[in-house]
C-alpha cells in the first residue's frame, strides 16, 4: 500500500452479491463500506444463478426432508446440524426476501411456485420467471441497498489483501480497477467481513461471472485462515458448449421439466448410468457429460419434447444464450460440457460465520460452513448465502461496540500498478483444467501444482494473481491429499469412498505449500 490507511470507521464487506447485500442490510444502522469491483449488481454469480432457493415451503414437504436430502448429496461430509439449522431458517428468508420486493413466482391462490432439481426429494425451488431467480433477487436487494442511508458502496474497486495486526484482521488493501488497476491503500475497519465468491473462473471452463477466480478465499489463506474442504468444486453438467467463456448455464430445471441429455448418436446416456437418469446426483451426471465429451460424443441437452416453444418464455436466460450463440433451442438440441460452477471448499467458518482469524468472518460461496460437504444439493447456494450473511450480521453486531455514525469514505487517486498478465491467467485456468479438474490423479494434481507455483513465479509481487495461485493450490493439494473418491472429488486412482462417512479437510496455506 502506497498511502497511510484511512480509518473508516466502518464494517468493511468485500464483495456485492446476494450474501454482501443482505448483510450489509442486515447490519443497521451500523455503517458499511462495500467493497464492489463492478457496478453495484452486477458481476457477481448470484446474479447469474437461474435455479431459486431451495425452500420447504409446501405444506407436504418439510425442512427435516430438506435436511435429509441436504445431507445424502453432500456424500458424507455434510454437517447435519448446520442442515438441520439452515434448512429450519429457508422459509423465514423466502418471506424476508418477498417483503424486499422479489417477484417470486406465485400461483393463483398465492402459493409458490416450486421447481424440481436433481437429488431434492420434493419439488422445493422457489423461483422467478422461470429462470430469472438469482436476477431478481439481486435486483431487488440493489434497489435496498442504495437506498440505505447506512451502507456505502465503493464501485470498481477491487480487495488485494487483508491487514493483520496483533493476529487481527484490522483492514483491506484495495485498488481501484475502474481505470486499470492501480496501487493498493488500505481500508481499516471495525470488522471484515468476506463475501466475495468462489472460484469457478480458476478453471477454463466455467459458469461463473469473469472476475470470479478464487481471489477471495485467496486473501484469506494469505492472510493466514483456515481453509475447509478445497477440494470440493462442483462441475455443472449442462454448461452450453458453444465457445463462449464464461460458459452460459443451461439450468436443471429444465432437466426437471423433462429435457433430456443425449449424444450425437441420439442416446440417452444417463438412462445407463443411474437410476434417477437426467435427475440423478449433480457429480454423477457430471462425469457422464464429460466421459461423453471426452469420447467425443458431442452430449447435448434436448429440450424440444419436453418444453417446445415454451423454453423462449419459460427460460428467458437460456433462450437468450441459445440466441448468443446461434442456436435455436426449439428446433435443435443444446451442446453441452461439464464446467466448473460452485466451490463447496473456502474459508472455514462456525455457525456465526466467524473464521479462524479475529475481525475476520466469511459468508457466500467464499465460506465453507459444512452444509454443503462434497456435492452441493441444487439451489442451496443462494439458501446458504441468506442463513450466514443474516448470522455474520448479527454476529459481528453483537462483537462490536455501539455503533458510531462514519463519514464517507473518499479513496485518493492512486497510481497504477501491475495486472496479472493475461497468459499467466490462461495458463492457471488450463493447468486446473487438466490436472484438478473432473478426473484428477495424483501425476496430473502433482503435476498441476508445479505449473502453478511456476506460474505464480513468472509475475512475482502481483498481489491478483498471487491471490489466485493460493486458492488454486490449497484446491490441487487438498484434491493430492484426499485419496478417496468422495461427491464431486473424483480419483481415477482412488475411485472408491474410504467409508461411509468423510472427514472434512482443513489445511492453511501454508500446510497446503508443503505438499
Ligand atoms: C441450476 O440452475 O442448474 C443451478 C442451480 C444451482 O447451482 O444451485
Amino acid at each position: 500500500p502506497i498511502e497511510t490507511p484511512i480509518e473508516t470507521g466502518r464494517v468493511i464487506i468485500v464483495g456485492a452479491g446476494l450474501a454482501a447485500q443482505y448483510a450489509a442490510l442486515k447490519l443497521a444502522p451500523r455503517p458499511v463500506l462495500m467493497i464492489s469491483p463492478e457496478a453495484l449488481g452486477t458481476g457477481a454469480s448470484s446474479a447469474w444463478a437461474q435455479g431459486g432457493v431451495a425452500a420447504a415451503m409446501d405444506p407436504a414437504d418439510s425442512a427435516d426432508a430438506h435436511a435429509r436430502d441436504t445431507v445424502t448429496a453432500g456424500a458424507g461430509t455434510v454437517d447435519p446440524g448446520v442442515a438441520s439449522s439452515v434448512t429450519a431458517e429457508a422459509r423465514d428468508h423466502i418471506l424476508d426476501l418477498t417483503g424486499l420486493g422479489t417477484p417470486f413466482d406465485r400461483t393463483a391462490d398465492g402459493s409458490y411456485v416450486l421447481s424440481r432439481e436433481a437429488a431434492h426429494s420434493f419439488a422445493r425451488v422457489v423461483r422467478v420467471q422461470g429462470d430469472q431467480a438469482g436476477a431478481e433477487i439481486m435486483r431487488a436487494l440493489t434497489v435496498q441497498v442504495r437506498e440505505a442511508d447506512h451502507i456505502q458502496v465503493l464501485e470498481g474497486v477491487m480487495a488485494t489483501a487483508l491487514e493483520v495486526s496483533g493476529g487481527r484482521v484490522t483492514g483491506v488493501a484495495v485498488v481501484r480497477c475502474d481505470q486499470g488497476q492501480s496501487a493498493s491503500v488500505t481500508l481499516r475497519g471495525t470488522a471484515v467481513l468476506l463475501a466475495g465468491g468462489g472460484s469457478g473462473g480458476l478453471y477454463a471452463l466455467t459458469t461463473n461471472p469473469p472476475r470470479i477466480r478464487g481471489q477471495v478465499i485467496g486473501m484469506a489463506a494469505r492472510a493466514g485462515a483456515q481453509i475447509a474442504d478445497a477440494e470440493f468444486v462442483q462441475f455443472h453438467p449442462t454448461a452450453m458448449a458453444c465457445g463462449l467463456d464464461p460458459a452460459p448455464l443451461a439450468t436443471e430445471a429444465l432437466r426437471g421439466e423433462g429435457a433430456v441429455l443425449v449424444n450425437r448418436h441420439g442416446d440417452r446416456f444417463m438412462v445407463e448410468a443411474h437410476p434417477d437418469a437426467e435427475l440423478a446426483p449433480r457429480d454423477i451426471v457430471a462425469r457422464a457429460v464429460y466421459a461423453q465429451t471426452q469420447d467425443g460424443l458431442a452430449p447435448a441437452l434436448d429440450t424440444r419434447a419436453a418444453l417446445g416453444a415454451k423454453i423462449l418464455t419459460d427460460f428467458p436466460a437460456v433462450a437468450a444464450a441459445c440466441q448468443q450463440a446461434g442456436l435455436d433451442p426449439v428446433t435443435q438440441v443444446i451442446p453441452v460440457a461439464a464446467a466448473a460452477h460452485y466451490h463447496m471448499g473456502g474459508v472455514a467458518t462456525d455457525a456465526d460465520g466467524a473464521s479462524t482469524l479475529p475481525g475476520l468472518w466469511a459468508c457466500g460461496e467464499v465460506a465453507s460452513t459444512g452444509l454443503h460437504g462434497a456435492n452441493r444439493l441444487a439451489s442451496n447456494g443462494l439458501l446458504e448465502a441468506l442463513v450466514y450473511g443474516r448470522r455474520c450480521a448479527l454476529a459481528i453486531d453483537a462483537a462490536l461496540p455501539a455503533p458510531r455514525a462514519a463519514a464517507p469514505v473518499t479513496l485518493p487517486d492512486l497510481p497504477a500498478a501491475e495486472t496479472p498478465d493475461p497468459a499467466l491467467v490462461t495458463r492457471l485456468r488450463q493447468a486446473m483444467t487438466d490436472g484438478a479438474g473432473v478426473i484428477r490423479t495424483a501425476g496430473g494434481l502433482t503435476r498441476t501444482l508445479t505449473d502453478i507455483a511456476a506460474i505464480e513465479a513468472a509475475q512475482p509481487g502481483c498481489e491478483t494473481l498471487a491471490n489466485m495461485t493460493a486458492t488454486a493450490t490449497l484446491i490441487a493439494a487438498a484434491a493430492l491429499l484426499r485419496r478417496e473418491s468422495r461427491g464431486a472429488h473424483f480419483r481415477s486412482d482412488f475411485p472408491h469412498p474410504d467409508g461411509a462417512t468423510g472427514i472434512r479437510s482443513l489445511m492453511t496455506l501454508t500446510d497446503a505449500l508443503a505438499i
